[in-house]
Parts: structure tokens; sequence; C-alpha cells
């Protein structure tokens, strides 16, 4: 998802601008910024550019989850509903709070299993976190409705599927608050950075007071503001904010050449009767970070790995035998491998990972690549790749 391979003159313009003005922070000095609110101007950028009433920076995508689940009222003994495949900024995010993560299957949307929602929810459950992976989503409607009619809140993790949309409406503006990622590797950046939205302004304002400090931001000597509420820093620095604010101008224009270079791709492995696609939820549109398919088992999608890379193939993810994305390999996780001492409460309510298997999702997972789509290639090197890979396929099976 490499918006930095788009990194340009735009980018480096906004960057001048905090430079020349020397404030690198977002609040106060006013007098010496020169007008200049790379921060201010980037949330103004993601409501406008995604469709929602507040954006609310923070300093990565992890702490745009941890900060959601806060303002949700995720907290000590809770527990949080979250799919198997990820990446495990999402159990950290859960458990940084003193909650628990309640891993459950996906389906052959590759994200959440609406079925397997309803059957861990427990009188603990507090919210149902979607983790819309490479760049689709989980059928978000059904997630709602099971949300609404357990009360729960719906937290969207979209940090790798911004730009995408939902029943016209962008990812993580369909539950109560969604999350993105901007780090160095997701379809916009800006180095390192995240944002949590929303439309509900209560949650707004406790965004803007959770992530500096307390902070009330009212009037112009950050010595007297009060602090309503507890909180932390997750501000994100005006340099940052000056990357990211380029980067969302591209947005648009980044999607579109995704979903040229993904259409070529998907067309030539149409023509291979074993291969199949994802499921898209019906009324959404992809990102087209990511184009991800199954083969018809695991042995045929470990040969056909295998034969990506000897072609020069490369950033195709057979994610069942990768150590950040999927269950299988958390180790860690199973065996609790912390710095520091967890409450019984959370040791006892994640003793269930030690035995529980993930066969619906090892079905999924054991048989799908997913191949990153790249805003460099030209159309004569997305064709020569779709020839590879059709021709990786056809003798890996
Ligand atoms: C689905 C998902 N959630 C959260 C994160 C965390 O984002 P960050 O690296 O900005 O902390 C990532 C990062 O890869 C991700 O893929």
């Amino acid at each position: 998802m490499p918006g930095f391979e788009s990194f340009g003159d735009l980018e480096r313009k906004e960057v001048q601008d905090v430079l020349d003005s020397g404030v690198l922070m977002r609040y106060g000095f006013d007098a010496m910024r020169n007008g200049h609110y790379k921060a201010q101007s980037l949330e103004q950028e993601l409501q406008k550019t995604l469709e929602v009433n507040h954006a609310q920076l923070v300093t990565n995508g992890t702490a745009a989850v941890s900060v959601a689940l806060a303002l949700a009222g995720v907290g000590a003994g809770d527990e949080v509903i979250m799919p198997c495949f990820t990446f495990v900024a999402s159990f950290e995010a859960i458990m940084m709070l003193g909650a628990i993560p309640v891993l459950v299957d996906i389906d052959d949307t590759l994200t959440l299993d609406p079925e397997a929602v309803k059957q861990a929810i427990t009188d603990k459950t507090k919210a149902i976190m979607p983790v819309h992976m490479c760049g689709s989503m989980a059928n978000l409607e059904a997630l709602k409705t099971i949300a609404n009619q357990y009360n729960l809140k719906l937290v969207e993790d979209a940090c790798q599927a911004i730009g995408g949309t939902y029943k016209g409406q962008y990812l993580g503006t369909y539950g109560d608050l969604g999350c993105f990622s901007f780090d160095f590797v997701k379809t916009i950046t800006s180095g390192e950075g995240g944002a949590v939205i929303t439309n509900n302004p209560e949650y707004a304002k406790h965004a803007d007071y959770f992530t500096d400090h307390g902070h009330d931001h009212i009037g112009n000597d950050r010595g007297a503001e009060s602090h309503p509420v507890l909180g932390y820093n997750f501000r994100l620095s005006e340099l940052h904010a000056a990357v990211g604010l380029a980067q969302v101008r591209r947005l648009k224009d980044f999607v579109a050449i995704q979903k040229k270079n993904y259409t070529i791709l998907r067309e030539a492995l149409s023509a291979i009767p074993e291969v199949t696609f994802r499921t898209v939820p019906e009324g959404g549109e992809e990102s087209y970070a990511f184009l991800s398919f199954f083969l018809p088992d695991l042995d045929i999608a470990r040969k056909v790995s295998a034969s990506f890379k000897n072609s020069g193939v490369d950033a195709c993810f057979h994610y069942y035998d990768n150590n950040w994305h999927y269950v299988r390999k958390w180790d860690h996780l199973k065996d609790l491998k912390t710095l520091y001492p967890f409450s019984k409460e959370v040791k006892d309510g994640m003793s269930y990972l030690k035995n529980k298997s993930f066969e619906k999702s090892d079905h999924y997972i054991g048989r799908n690549l997913s191949c990153l789509i790249k805003l460099s290639w030209t159309e004569a090197e997305t064709k020569k790749r779709a020839e590879l890979m059709v021709e990786a396929i056809k003798t890996s099976l």
C-alpha cells in the first residue's frame, strides 16, 4: 500500500512550510506559525475526503485503535471481538487498555465472520472490531445488526483499506468509530501517523482531550487549560502531518491507479478456473490495495507462493505461513509473554487461546494469496506481471 512510491514536490512544499515557521508542535505558538496548522488542516482534509464529521490525528494506527476503543468505553476486563487474521496491532491495542481480545474466525471475505461473532458474545463483550484487511471489508451491515441487538460498539479498523467504501460510505464511517494508519507502507503515509474518525460529537470531544493529556484546548494559554478527563500523549507532529496533508489530497488518484492495476491482474487470473477471489460484501467497493485470491488447497498455495518468488513476482503474501498476520504463528500472544504483570482477569480471559482452533480460517487463509498493488507500475509492467503470475499458477496446479 505504497503512498511513499509517489512522494514528491507536494509533500516537500508542505514540510518546507513547517520548517520555515519552526513550529513542529500542533498546538500553541500561534504568533510563530505563519498561519500553518498542518495537523488541523489534515484533520479537515480527512473529514472532507472521507465525508465524516470528525477526524482526530494520532501517532500511529495502533494508537488509533486503542484511542477508538477507549472512546467507546472499553476498559479493564472488557472483551473485544476481533478476527484471527489481522495485524498484531489489533490485540496489542485492546490489551493496552487492560481489555481482553476475543479472537474469532474469518470467512471468505477474509474478515470477521458474523456467525463467529455472535457465538463469541458474552456478558463482558463491549465491542466488535472488524479489520478491513488488504483493502476490502467485513459484512458491516450484518455486524451492525449484531452490535445493535447486543448493545455493543462497532469499531472499524480500516488501516489497510482507506478509500474503500461500503453502501456508499467510506470505510471507517459505518461503525461508531473508524481507525486509520499512515505508517510508511500504507496507501497514504505521513511516515508514522494515524487517525480516528467518527460522526459522534461526544467521541470527537473526548478524542481531542484524550490524545493530548486531557487538555480541553480552550483559550491560548496551554498552562491554564483545564483537564476534563485523564489522557495520554498521542499527538502527531506538524512535520508528519505536513506529509500526510499532501498525501490525503492525492488519495482518490492513488485509489484510481490501484484499481487500474488491480483490474489488469484480476482479469488475467480470472482465466484460470482453479482461481477464485475473496468475497466483497454486497454494496462494497475495495480500495484495491491488494488482489486477494484463493487456490484449491494449501499445498498449491505454498507452491504458487514459492513460484512467484522465483519468478520475481514480489509482495505477494501467503499469510498462513506469516508471523505478523495470522493467529497460527502468534505464540507470544498465546503464551502471554509480557514485560510487566497482567491482571488475573486478562490472564484468565485469554487462556482460551491455548486450545482454540480456527479451522474455518485455516481453510481460507491456507489457500489465500494476497498481492500488493503498486502505484508505480506502468501498464506494460502490470501486464508482464500478470503473465508471470498466470504462468506460475498454471505450473503449480
Ligand atoms: C490492520 C492494521 N491495523 C493496525 C495497524 C497499525 O498501524 P501502525 O503501524 O500505524 O501502528 C496496521 C499496520 O500495519 C494494520 O495493518
